[in-house]
């Protein structure tokens, strides 16, 4: 184990008091969330939020998810909230979702990457909502990792990918979702997800009626179509091997002669997949990325398996695809577009 970075503080009363006045100065602060580690700025100092961009080397169109302590706090963020809007607030906040809204003037513009609307989602953490609280702020906050990487689901990520550019790193422990907020497009001709996560359609749908999905979601945007959501014109979750998906009845056995091949050929490669193919692997490098019978515990586990296989020097990532349903879908988004969107049928 290496030692702790010194920017790492464990996320007590103190140290999140200590993370609100580095807020309040201007200063930028990675802190936990159910979802992923979130990197946070002021949202209402343009210099402030420019310091994320720096530090995470992120392109200047992709705009910010602004986290706030209330349904209440983030009214005061838009131009109107929409019934649909309120409704969902009253049954998922605090949650993984982002409701994407029309922008109040109040925003700058280097937080929504020139648009008219804004990503805002009031996050289900003791310590983000502390540090919320604490600095009594909107706080701008992307997934703390190096644009490109994996999200960040420990405070090790964190420092991992930004090491010295953030001063400090409240940790609160691994998160339990694992994935990103599903990030819901309120500003549209009707409710479309973006980009899934914890809160899937069908319990959108429960609380607001049909949702759809933005095709971009399984598959590469088109040539000429516009991406509704900036985020979704750049590769992401890319670890430093190769991956391959592989979907199918047939993907356990196919796993295994792909993970032959390239040992025949010297390669290092390593299988992820469900804890119940690890019996019949004999001794073939393995990471196990929660079980059938527990689809979230693959979420949480998905972005810490692909750092963990990089890090063990994997040049070829063998993955075993999840059903696309519930926060499969989720999972799936993420493997798809961690594999440049070339899923194989086994
Ligand atoms: O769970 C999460 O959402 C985490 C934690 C830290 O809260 N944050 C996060 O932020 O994942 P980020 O910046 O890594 O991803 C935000 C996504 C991007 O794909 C971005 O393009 C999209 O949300 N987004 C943000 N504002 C938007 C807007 N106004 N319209 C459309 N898409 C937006
Ligand atoms: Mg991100």
């Amino acid at each position: 184990m290496k030692d702790k970075p010194a920017n790492i503080r464990e996320a007590s009363p103190p140290a999140i008091r200590a993370a609100a006045s580095l807020l309040l100065k201007g200063e930028l602060v990675a802190f936990p969330t159910e979802t992923v580690y979130g990197l946070g700025a002021n949202a209402l100092d343009p210099a402030a939020v420019g310091r994320i961009f720096e530090a995470k080397g992120r392109p200047a169109d992709n705009p910010l998810i602004v986290h706030v302590a209330s349904p209440q706090a983030a009214q005061d963020l838009v131009r109107e909230v929409p019934q649909a809007a309120r409704a969902l607030m009253a049954a998922f906040w605090p949650g993984p979702l982002t409701l994407v809204l029309p922008a109040g003037e109040e925003i700058p513009p280097v937080v929504t990457g020139g648009l008219a609307t804004v990503g805002v989602r009031m996050p289900d953490h003791p310590v983000a909502l502390a540090l919320l609280r604490a600095c009594a702020l909107p706080v701008a906050a992307p997934s703390a990792n190096r644009s490109g990487r994996p999200s960040p689901t420990t405070a090790r990520h964190v420092a991992d990918d930004l090491g010295g550019r953030v001063p400090l790193i409240l940790d609160g422990g691994p998160c339990r979702v694992g994935l990103e907020s599903t990030v819901l497009d309120l500003t549209g001709e009707g409710p479309c997800v973006l980009r899934p996560g914890g809160v899937t359609p069908q319990m959108l749908e429960a609380v607001i009626g049909p949702v759809t999905v933005h095709p971009s979601v399984l598959s590469p945007l088109q040539a000429g179509m516009d991406a509704p959501s900036p985020g979704m014109k750049y590769r992401h979750y890319a670890p430093a091997g190769q991956v391959r998906l592989i979907g199918g009845p047939g993907a356990p056995g196919r796993l295994v002669a792909l993970y032959d091949e390239a040992a025949g050929k010297g390669h290092k490669a390593v299988i992820i997949g469900p804890a119940e193919r690890a019996q019949s692997l004999d001794g073939r490098a393995f990471m196990p990325m929660g079980d059938s019978a527990h689809p979230e515990a693959a979420a949480q586990a998905l972005f810490g398996a692909l750092r963990e296989a990089e890090a063990q020097g994997a040049e070829l990532m063998l993955i075993e695809a999840v059903p696309a349903q519930g926060i499969g879908l989720a999972v799936m988004n993420r493997l798809c577009r961690a594999a440049g969107f070339q899923m194989e049928e086994g």
